[in-house]
């Protein structure tokens, strides 16, 4: 009898320690866990900017999510050079996602170069669509009727960016290396030597302080002017004013259309030298002076494209040059 309490006090107890214990060894466990994996993308998310930040070296790790981000307004079909923007994107950048914003409600990745999309497992796996609106005004101002679909994308890409952070892209915009180093900044842009910036690709933390200013520019929107919203009021209004809110890209995101236009003229343009190059797709007709001869691209005719687009191409898709 007098042995026999303690005993089952002792058995107790150890139950006890055993249950206590794999409580704190979860609890740290889990802590430890979401210190190693969850903390970068916190930080990202809570990186405040002020009038120190280095526009120039940027922060020694990554303040940028590893997303990429398109816009599909009206259309979610992929053409042969959109499936050869992505696929360039994901074997020279490797985002951790793709983030299709379209306003197409239930989209579906259907068709031929999507379903070449589905079985690329590492790349599908990468994909999100995410339904958003197409703004139609902006500061109680209707947007152009003919252009509203361009002038929308324009203000999307500054939300979506102000929303998420990371990397926007026009459908246009092929990857040639990794933008990595760009992730280091607040918010890098391409603005060539005299010219209005580039808003084809921005590479940004959510919290990047030019975001707001650039979207209150639409305060007065022009309608009737291309790019009046899009590049030269908020290269003069703001980037004039304050260049440090910006990483000055100059050339290096190819969206000077004399530099990039050449990849439809020129057999051995250095394309290598730039990270990203704007294709112009939509602008071809009028640009390229051989586009009767390829009107449209696709998987049997760049295999003889004789200008450096098609040399672009086949090396991502891994094709053998002619
Ligand atoms: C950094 O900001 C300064 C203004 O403070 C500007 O003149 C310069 O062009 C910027 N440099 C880069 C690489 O963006």
């Amino acid at each position: 009898m007098m042995c026999r309490f303690p005993r089952r006090l002792s058995y107790s107890a150890l139950v006890f320690c055993v249950i206590v214990g794999s409580f704190l060894y979860w609890g740290i466990h889990v802590h430890l866990f979401n210190l190693y994996f969850v903390s970068e993308a916190e930080f990202m998310d809570t990186y405040t900017f002020s009038d120190g930040f280095n526009n120039v070296t940027g922060v020694d790790r990554f303040i940028v999510p590893n997303i990429i981000h398109f816009i599909r307004f009206k259309n979610f079909d992929l053409t042969f050079v959109e499936y050869v923007v992505v696929i360039a994107a994901m074997r020279n950048h490797r985002p951790d996602k793709f983030y299709f914003h379209t306003d197409i409600k239930d989209a579906k990745c259907e068709g031929k170069y999507w379903e070449w999309v589905k079985k690329d497992q590492e790349l599908w796996s990468r994909i999100q669509v995410k339904y958003l609106e197409m703004p139609t005004e902006i500061f109680g101002q209707k947007l152009n009727e003919g252009w509203g679909l361009f002038h929308g994308s324009d203000i999307a890409r500054l939300r979506i960016i102000k929303k998420y952070g990371g990397i926007y892209l026009d459908n246009d915009c092929f990857v040639i290396q990794s933008l990595d180093k760009y992730r280091k900044f607040e918010c890098a842009v391409n603005w060539d030597e005299d010219q209005f910036l580039g808003n084809q690709v921005i590479i940004a933390s959510k919290n990047a302080r030019i975001l707001p200013l650039w979207l209150n520019t639409y305060k007065e929107y022009h309608s009737d002017e291309w790019y009046y919203n899009g590049g030269e009021r908020p290269t003069v209004e703001i980037l004039h004013r304050r260049p440090e809110l910006i990483h000055r890209v100059k050339g290096d995101f190819g969206v000077d259309t004399g530099v990039s236009v050449s990849i439809y003229k020129n057999p051995i343009m250095d394309w290598r030298r730039l990270d990203i190059i704007h294709l112009l797709s939509g602008h071809r007709s009028y640009l390229d002076p051989n586009y009767n001869t390829t009107p449209v691209f696709d998987e049997n005719n760049i295999r003889t494209y004789p200008y450096a687009f098609g040399e672009m191409a086949r090396e991502v898709l891994d094709m053998p040059h002619p």
